[in-house]
């Protein structure tokens, strides 16, 4: 029962040093992940399938396009004065599921801005 007789204020201080820890360490991260692609982790994916979305609206308007979503496969992420967002994609189309590379650029600093840069679809290696 040694836990239970710590203090409490020794306790917060413990959980106060581990978030700072875990702050610099990701902050730590990001630097390193400056102007390089990464693959996207587990917290950036939500945001990635969101940009997925935007990227084949956008498409569609452009060139009269009727695709649907399917999935986002794979995923990478540069910052760089903003961020850029390499997505590979299943979207659908009239007759056939297709994988289409998507490139989205979106500024950090105002997160409606966002921009498709790229959009094509991909060779069916299958054929
Ligand atoms: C996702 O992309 C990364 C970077 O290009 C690659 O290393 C990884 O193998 C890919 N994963 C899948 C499931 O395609
Ligand atoms: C789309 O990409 C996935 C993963 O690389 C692959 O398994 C699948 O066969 C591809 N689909 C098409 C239609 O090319």
């Amino acid at each position: 029962m040694a836990l239970e007789t710590r203090p409490l204020h020794i306790i917060i201080l413990s959980i106060l040093v581990a978030n700072s820890i875990v702050s610099a360490t990701a902050d730590g991260q990001k630097l390193l992940r400056l102007g390089r692609w990464w693959p996207i982790t587990e917290a950036e994916r939500q945001k990635a399938v969101e940009l997925s979305n935007f990227a084949v609206d956008r498409h569609n308007k452009l060139s009269r396009s009727n695709l649907k979503l399917m999935s986002l496969i794979n995923g990478t992420v540069m910052v760089l004065g903003g961020t850029y967002y390499k997505l590979l994609i299943s979207a659908v189309d009239d007759d056939a599921p297709n994988n289409y590379s998507a490139l989205v650029y979106e500024k950090s600093w105002q997160h409606n801005f966002r921009f498709l840069i790229k959009f094509d679809k991909l060779a069916n290696l299958l054929v």
